[in-house]
């Protein structure tokens, strides 16, 4: 546990607005402030700040806490890491025997251990035993200074290599095993993963080494190899080669397939490139992303898999705000290949010219149709409806639509006539899903579950509600409201958990803001925290409103008597029987 002294310290020098508009680009509405979520994609802003309570909390997924959640959230750190990356952008020392929780030691040690292991390879690439691998790398058109900035390496064929050198470097079995370098062997012992390998090094945006991917140069095994996640490695959260992508001068990024590709067009002079790590692009690589550009290009292999890649990537870019192009290669099978086929020239009129994503589409389904024949036309159109129903644009809409019957010399008003139908059907079914698909986040189940109790009997939960916030934002009406109430006479069990939380602080005498709540309660309870100081009508209770819903709260298990104790829920009866108990003492 922190000392309180340092809690009230770094209270008073943190402020969330601040530590929030380094990710999020916050506009100012009335006394908060708000933008577009970091956790979820959206086009119209639900995430809010609130200075006077110092939380945020999102109304789309229902994310929120304090500025300590927040760095946990955005950075994917734990909690002390989050209260030092605070307090050292703070210029405050954390206190020494404070932070020595076993997570934080543990993926410094991996870091440290994945440096190493980058730094053999790399010699042994640069070392006789590298040979057979340098000259590989030269037959693909690799120079010195591209290995070098890479930081390739090489594993050689053995189960042993790696493991001895890190072993006489002091890391254990144990922690090769975790960082996902070596494999535990059947009888005990473990051996190198990456044999025969070239290597290339993932790097994060702080410089740190935290995974490795490798090229085969034998015919065992997969061609290429990527480290599983470790407890400093996501695959699906971070992107090959975005550690020099990230300061490049030009207006987008080129998503590529792989690392030959991502190095290949860096060699020749672009210094955008990024590729995703042996996976196809999640939602979250996407979300990565937006935070570096508006424009993104997708560089896949011209091949079926490439093509069926690029169309699942527009769809998950389609939610990001970014805009997406597509390189479409022509006498080449990848960006690699094309590069070296035709020259960085070549290439870069290449990207200027890249389609948008919608005529890539468009030149998608007419492949599909014989489109010299009418029924051909016929399948097409239809096609194309359904396709621009997804456009949420309707001056895009309209100039395709032009252009497309232009083309085909159709009646534009009937194909007008069809989209409109497209639109309504999508704006129905849309509904639904909308509802669906924000389930996902951990915040809005936990705050979903809450929602039972409330639409049971939400007059006794909005009580329970306000009382929480009168408490956060007015500690001093503890001395009397400690009194009257007790957290058994809650009737939601996670309202309940924080009023415990809430209570427990206050009693000592401490201070029951978010801050300090977040050392204690868990990411769900925060969020649902900030829900309840977010919901309007709860900012400025007075003592008297306080009473009444003190007075409300109370009524709801004399109503249950009245409505006979025997058909409660069993969570229900114990709430009442230990009110009961508490109202006695
Ligand atoms: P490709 O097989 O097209 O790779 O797979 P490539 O980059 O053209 O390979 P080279 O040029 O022959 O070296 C595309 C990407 O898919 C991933 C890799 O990231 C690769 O770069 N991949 C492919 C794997 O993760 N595992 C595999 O076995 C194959
Ligand atoms: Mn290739």
């Amino acid at each position: 546990m922190l000392p309180e002294t340092f809690l009230n310290e770094l209270r008073y020098n943190t402020d969330i607005e601040q530590v929030i508009s380094r990710y999020v680009q916050l506009r100012r509405r009335g006394r908060n402030l708000t933008g577009l979520c970091p956790f979820h994609s959206e086009k119209t802003p639900s995430f809010t700040v609130y200075p006077d309570t110092q939380s945020f909390y999102c109304f789309g997924c229902g994310a929120g806490g304090d500025a300590i959640t927040f760095m946990r959230k955005i950075e994917n750190l734990d909690y002390m890491e989050a209260v030092r990356t605070l307090a050292e952008r703070a210029g405050m020392a954390v206190p020494e025997g404070t932070v020595d929780d076993g997570s934080r030691q543990q993926k410094a040690r991996i870091l440290e251990l994945n440096r190493a292991a980058a730094r053999h390879f790399h010699q042994n690439l640069m070392s006789d035993m590298g040979r057979g691998a340098r000259k590989y790398l030269v037959g693909r058109g690799l120079t010195k200074a591209t290995v070098v900035k890479f930081g390739i390496g090489f594993a050689p064929e053995s189960w042993d290599d790696l493991r001895d050198h890190l072993r006489g470097k002091g890391f254990t079995d144990q922690e090769m095993i975790a960082a996902a370098l070596v494999n535990p062997g059947k009888n005990g012992g473990c051996y190198d993963a990456f044999r025969n390998r070239v290597i290339f090094p993932i790097i994060d945006l702080r410089g740190g080494v935290i995974a490795f991917g490798g090229r085969n140069l034998g015919e065992k095994g997969p061609k290429y190899l990527n480290s599983g996640d470790t407890p400093v490695f996501k695959k699906s959260r971070n992107l090959f080669a975005l550690n020099f992508a990230k300061s490049t001068k030009r207006p987008e990024l080129i998503l590529c397939e792989g690392y030959m590709d991502v190095v290949s067009v860096h060699q020749g002079g672009f210094d955008n490139a990024v590729a995703t790590l042996g996976t196809s692009l999640t939602p979250e690589q996407a979300k990565l992303i937006s935070n570096y550009t508006k424009t993104v290009v997708l560089s896949y292999d011209s091949d079926g898999a490439g093509q069926t890649a690029t169309k699942r990537a527009i769809a998950i870019f389609e939610d990001t705000g970014v805009k997406v192009r597509v390189l479409s290669i022509p006498d080449a099978k990848d960006p690699d290949e094309f590069l070296k086929k035709f020259g960085p020239q070549r290439f870069e009129l290449l990207l200027e010219g890249s389609a948008g994503a919608i005529d890539f589409e468009i030149q998608k389904l007419k492949k599909g149709y014989d489109m010299d024949s009418p029924e051909g036309r016929v399948g097409f159109l239809q096609d194309f409806v359904r396709l621009m129903a997804g456009i949420p644009s309707p001056i895009q809409r309209e100039v395709y639509l032009s252009k497309v019957c232009r083309e085909l010399e159709v009646d534009k008003q009937a194909v007008a006539l069809q989209l409109e139908t497209a639109l309504r059907r999508k704006k129905n079914g849309e509904k639904k899903r909308d509802a669906r698909e924000l389930r996902p986040f951990t915040a809005r189940q936990a705050s979903a579950k809450t929602d039972i109790e409330k639409q049971k009997h939400p007059k006794y939960v909005l009580a329970e509600e306000r009382l929480i916030a009168y408490l956060v934002r007015d500690p001093g009406a503890w001395d009397w409201v400690g009194r009257e109430v007790t957290a058994e006479e809650l009737i939601s069990p996670r309202d309940r958990e924080i009023f415990q939380a809430v209570a427990a602080r206050l009693s000592d005498g401490l201070a029951a803001d978010m801050m300090s709540l977040s050392g204690v309660l868990g990411e769900e309870a925060m969020a649902r925290l900030s829900e309840i100081l977010a919901s309007p009508g709860g900012e400025n209770i007075s003592a008297r409103e306080a009473e009444d819903y003190i007075r409300t709260l109370k009524s709801f298990y004399t109503e249950k008597t009245k409505e006979q104790v025997g058909s409660m829920e069993e969570e229900d009866l114990r709430s009442y029987i230990a009110s009961i108990a508490a109202k006695k003492k």
